[in-house]
């Protein structure tokens, strides 16, 4: 199931954009103005001026609004009667306008449009899909253009249907109903904080077809993918704390969203399990190479998303995709040492590059983050304590043109702030159970 939400002013092309998109990919598509629509229209048919918010009120429950599919067309029936083109007039655009603005209409259509999503895979198109409808959905567009582009295109399809109207005339009413629609209280047209934002003005239709299911593809690649590593998570989490009585301190210093580099110090393979299964949020792990051919374990990392880097040289591959990552918003996480260092003191432990040298062309901050491992005195269990430390900003990494010297610098700061981490004693079990 995949739920597409696109939003935008009118007479950004959404209408026409969902059709084809829905026909390319052979799931329904949902006009959720027609809906708001189909209610104009029965206020201006029955004398209720749409602005009068108390009499469209009380009229909500005198009719019956049903939407149903044929042939995966869209059909709306006002008390049993087919609406078709009906609803398609700049009258009825005003009306429709004014009645969406009284937050009684917006729940009274609220069910109606979420229960199309829930049973099928839609596209489905408004003004406040990503922001109230689906909150969730896997995809969300707002699409936009500029006022003269839209109101040209208005204007054409308008003159197409043989209506008698004026561009200005067009125009002016688009303006009115954009500063309606996206300053009302209620589900103002805004973009969802994780919406692609498009901007057709200077593109033709199948331009933009074609943009967005370019953007549809590589979120579905990247929905793929996370609900892959939440599965991986969620089968290796039960075991990683029955073996590992992990406490997480200072988890609200991970950010919930955006880039960031998670730095620790490194024990022991199981520290990748200890930071994936504490987490909140998926995390991309840049692991040596030889890792990936360790039979189970290596599965079991390549699953949950990690990037190999060859140890032996400079691997611009992985440092290419890591900085991708961050790019894209993902957190990662990476061993500055580079190895493990168990039983010694991590601060006399040689600093790799890496991580300072992802720091500096991601331009990302980057998390401290120390693993404390106490061994239980009857041998198997053990006591984790994990502290995620205070963002270090990249600004403070010292950063000016790059270069050994400074991701050297870089690099001991970072490993530094791990190290001040380690403040608690370690305890025992029993302790930690008093
Ligand atoms: O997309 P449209 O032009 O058919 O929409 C008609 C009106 O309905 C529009 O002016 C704003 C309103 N609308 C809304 O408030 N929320 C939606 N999800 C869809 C439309």
């Amino acid at each position: 199931m995949i739920r597409i939400a696109i939003d935008g002013p009118g007479g950004a092309g959404k209408s026409s954009l969902a059709k084809a998109v829905a026909a390319k990919l052979g799931i329904i598509y949902v006009d959720t103005g027609a809906l708001y629509r189909t209610i104009g229209l029965y206020m201006l048919k029955n004398g209720v001026d749409p602005k009068d918010a108390q009499a469209v009120i009380s009229k909500l429950g005198a009719f019956r609004l049903e939407l149903s599919f044929t042939d995966g067309k869209q059909v709306i029936l006002l008390d049993g009667e087919d609406v078709g083109d009906s609803i398609r007039t700049p009258e009825i655009s005003m009306a429709a306008s004014a009645v969406s603005a009284i937050p009684e209409v917006r729940s009274f259509l609220l069910e109606t449009q979420r229960s199309m999503a829930s049973k099928n895979s839609v596209i489905m198109d408004g003004r406040d899909i990503g922001t109230v409808i689906l909150p969730n959905a896997e995809v969300k567009i707002f699409l936009t253009a500029s006022p003269e582009a839209r109101a040209r295109r208005r204007y054409e399809e308008l003159l197409a249907k043989g209506a008698s109207v004026t561009y200005e005339s067009v125009y002016s009413e688009m303006a009115e109903r954009d500063k309606n629609d996206s300053t009302r209280a209620v589900a103002p047209c805004v973009p969802a904080d994780d919406a692609v934002m498009l901007d057709n003005s200077d593109m033709t239709p199948e331009q933009t077809v074609d943009a967005v299911l370019d953007i549809i593809k590589k979120k579905a690649k990247k929905h793929k993918k996370r609900s892959g590593y939440m599965i991986v998570r969620a089968i290796i989490r039960p075991f990683t704390k029955f073996f590992l009585r992990i406490h997480v301190h200072g988890l609200e210093n991970v950010p919930a969203e955006g880039p960031a580099i998670i730095c620790s110090n490194h024990i022991a393979i199981r520290d990748v399990f200890i930071i994936a299964v504490s987490a909140k949020r998926q995390i991309r792990f840049i692991a040596k190479k030889e890792l990936s051919r360790v039979p189970l374990l290596g599965r079991i990392i390549k699953a949950l998303g990690a990037v190999f880097v060859d140890r032996k040289g400079a691997d611009v591959g992985a440092l290419r995709s890591s900085v991708e990552l961050l790019e894209q918003g993902e957190l990662i996480s990476i061993f500055p040492q580079g190895h493990r260092n168990p039983g010694v003191d991590p601060a006399k432990t040689k600093i790799k590059n890496g991580a300072a040298l992802i720091a500096y062309r991601s331009g990302a901050d980057v998390l401290p983050a120390f693993i404390n491992v106490k061994k239980h005195k009857y041998g198997f269990f053990r006591r984790v304590d994990l502290y995620f430390g205070e963002l270090i900003p990249n600004s403070e990494l010292g950063f000016v043109n790059g270069g050994k010297d400074e991701y050297e610098a870089a690099g001991k700061k970072i490993f530094s702030a791990i190290l001040a981490l380690n403040k608690q004693e370690p305890r025992t079990l029993e302790e930690n159970e008093n």
